[in-house]
């Protein structure tokens, strides 16, 4: 394979040089360089300065150009909590709470998650795989380069693992890096609601067992939330799951105040996400631990929830991860250009800690700092390109309009705007 060179690029975002997970202040330093060049050997990136610095090049047959116009490269955003393995749509639900029902309100009506189980049980393990594969088409076109997908729409043995194959058959033919991720826990079926705790058993004793023989995980979830799983159901899940090699990335703290995220540190999960509801006792508890707080702020917004408060967590010293919660009840898009305007707007973020939630710290909380999340040298060579743009700030301050012009993923590119 030919190698690639990017010439003219007005900046870049190197985002790291050590790929270490970014804490506190440290969440504001955004390394760049100005009038830069890149080239790519086969996936890999293979060395990158500023013009200066520019050696030329002997033979110009054995590389592909690609002129970034004077535009801005980024490591390509790393997505590290989405349900992008759906069936259907449930936009009903969306008319049922403009009218004023609350999510909790919809779930206990029978709709919500339990919907999209019932509409999942239907459809062809084939047609499961179509339908995600647009919407990861739809995601790399928006910059993602490395994604985390749930199950959890199954909620039975069978349908679940059908979830995960569907999720490994798109790690085996997507371009991206796939994670995958065992959400069983993620509402209780109807015809456990009497005895949730069989259903808890059900999880550790029938579905974990097969799902770590087969491989078909690397991760266990549970939604530990009001009218969901307790923090002890929470507990015994994330232990069985432990036992059986998978760590935890769990759902805390949306609705309420849950334990969730205690029993998260307390079980060594990888992350805890949402925490709408956070206060300074779960900032304390989270503090000098492994794991890490993920923020999914579409989620609040098309919610209408509390936001959780990053300011405060980002302040106190803690890493931040911000992901799109893809899924079709509470965040039905993985728009992570508009997840930066929202991380600035309504999280009070600043443009370049957004930036790092979503390269550096995103690639961390799924464990693929190695090979993403920054631009060094023999990283995967997974870019964003965007248009001229005068600043960093100019991304989230453009809301609602991508920048993006290009992206290369594995050194090749995978989407231009002029051609598309
Ligand atoms: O992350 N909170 C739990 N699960 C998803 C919503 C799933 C759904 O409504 O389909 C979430 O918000
Ligand atoms: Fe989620």
């Amino acid at each position: 394979m030919k190698k690639t060179l990017i010439k003219n690029i007005g900046s870049l975002i190197t985002v790291s040089s050590n790929s270490e997970l970014k804490k506190g202040h440290e969440m504001k330093e955004l390394p760049l360089i100005k009038n830069a060049w890149l080239k790519i050997k086969d996936n890999r990136i293979l060395d990158f300065g500023n013009m200066d610095n520019w050696e030329g090049i002997d033979n110009w047959n054995e590389f592909n150009i690609i002129d970034a116009e004077s535009g801005t490269i980024l490591p390509s955003w790393c997505d590290s909590h989405s349900h992008i393995v759906y069936a259907g749509s449930r936009e009903q639900e969306f008319v049922d709470k403009i009218n004023g029902l609350s999510y909790e309100e919809i779930a206990k009506k029978g709709g919500g998650i339990l919907n999209s189980s019932l509409m999942l049980k239907d459809t062809s393990e084939e047609d499961l795989y179509n339908q995600s594969m647009k919407r990861i088409d739809e995601v790399i076109n928006g910059g993602t380069g490395a994604i985390e997908i749930k199950s959890g729409y199954g909620l039975d043995t069978e349908q679940e693992i059908k979830m995960l194959r569907v999720i490994k058959k798109i790690k085996e033919t997507s371009p991206i890096t796939v994670k995958s991720t065992f959400l069983g826990a993620h509402a209780i079926p109807k015809n456990y609601k009497a005895n949730p705790d069989q259903y808890v058993e059900k999880i550790i004793h029938e579905m974990i067992p097969v799902i770590a023989k087969e491989k078909l995980a690397d991760y266990i979830d549970v939604f530990c939330d009001k009218g969901f799983f307790t923090a002890e159901q929470t507990e015994k899940i994330l232990q069985a799951g432990l036992n059986h090699g998978l760590k935890g990335k769990i759902h805390a703290n949306e609705l309420d105040f849950s334990g969730g995220i205690q029993v998260g540190v307390k079980m060594g999960a990888i992350s805890v996400d949402h925490l709408e509801f956070t206060s300074s006792e779960e900032i304390k508890c989270l503090k000098g631990t492994k794991t890490i707080p993920t923020l999914l702020p579409s989620t609040a917004f098309f919610l209408g929830l509390v936001y959780p408060p990053a300011r405060k967590m980002i302040d106190s010293g803690l890493p931040i991860t911000l992901a799109s919660d893809y899924n079709p009840g509470s965040s039905p898009s993985g728009n992570i250009e508009f997840i930066l305007s929202l991380a600035c707007i309504k999280l009070k973020m600043t443009p370049e800690e957004a930036i790092n939630a979503l390269t550096i710290n995103g690639a961390h909380a799924m464990e693929v700092q190695n090979e993403l999340g920054s631009i060094e040298k023999g990283k995967i060579a997974n870019l964003i390109i965007t248009e001229k743009i005068p600043s960093n700030a100019f991304i989230p301050y453009s809301f609602g309009k991508s920048l993006i012009k290009k992206v290369i993923i594995q050194g090749k590119l995978y989407y231009d705007c002029d051609t598309k």
